[in-house]
């Protein structure tokens, strides 16, 4: 029953569909030729789908697991992503070297968000900036993606509010943040968080 269940969420068309990260380029700076760390691979469309987007950006994408990449349905800009198996509260990535951390739809099943943070900011240049897509912890279906997560997917699922997300973002140092929601159509339980790290 689970087993089908899952395999039911994962054919999700939202699943596969690019307009988290649509609503992002639209609202927020990408570096556009610069180095993009997205976070959370899980299915691979997404970093795909932003390596269409973005033809002239490096991109490296990094999972603990990449059994859940549907390689053959994958198809990328004109520079493939980097994909790296580690863990995201280690980044085998040296300290100020990327110009843009992501993670979409994934920072709600991490451990160690303080940790999560603290990798993300070392892993920054000065100036570079990162960009959070998720469930919003305020909105009513957050509770219901909590369980039906912790159900199905893994007991560390947590829908942060905005509040919560400013907290960890200030704590590990990042400064101008906002937050933006969609008002109009579509994805009203997402919330996108944009936020620097200070230049030196
Ligand atoms: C929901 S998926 C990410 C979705 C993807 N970003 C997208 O846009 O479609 C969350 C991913 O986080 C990964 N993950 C969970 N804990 C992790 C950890 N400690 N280190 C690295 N990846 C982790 C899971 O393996 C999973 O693939």
């Amino acid at each position: 029953m689970k087993a089908f269940l899952r395999k039911a969420l994962d054919s999700a068309p939202m699943m596969k569909s690019g307009s988290a990260y649509d609503f992002a380029l639209e609202h927020f700076p990408f570096p556009e030729s610069g180095t993009i760390l997205d976070l959370g691979t899980g299915n691979g469309h997404g970093v795909a789908y932003l390596s269409r987007r973005l033809p002239e950006a490096s991109i490296v994408t990094l999972d603990l697991n990449m059994g859940c990449v549907r390689w053959s349905e994958l198809e990328f800009g004109p520079s493939r992503p980097f994909f790296v198996q580690a863990d995201v509260t280690n980044i085998p990535i040296a300290s100020g070297s990327v110009d843009m951390v992501e993670m979409v739809m994934t920072f709600h099943c991490l451990p160690k968000p303080e940790r999560v943070m603290a990798e993300a900011f070392r892993v920054l240049k000065p100036g570079g900036s990162i960009l959070i897509a998720d469930v919003d912890g305020r909105h009513w279906m957050a509770k219901p993606f909590e369980w039906v997560e912790h159900w199905l997917v893994s007991p560390l699922t947590h829908a942060y509010t905005e509040d919560e997300f400013r907290a960890l973002l200030s704590g590990a140092g990042f400064r101008n943040i906002r937050a933006r929601r969609r008002e109009k159509s579509g994805m009203k339980f997402m919330m996108w968080l944009f936020a620097e790290k200070p230049a030196d």
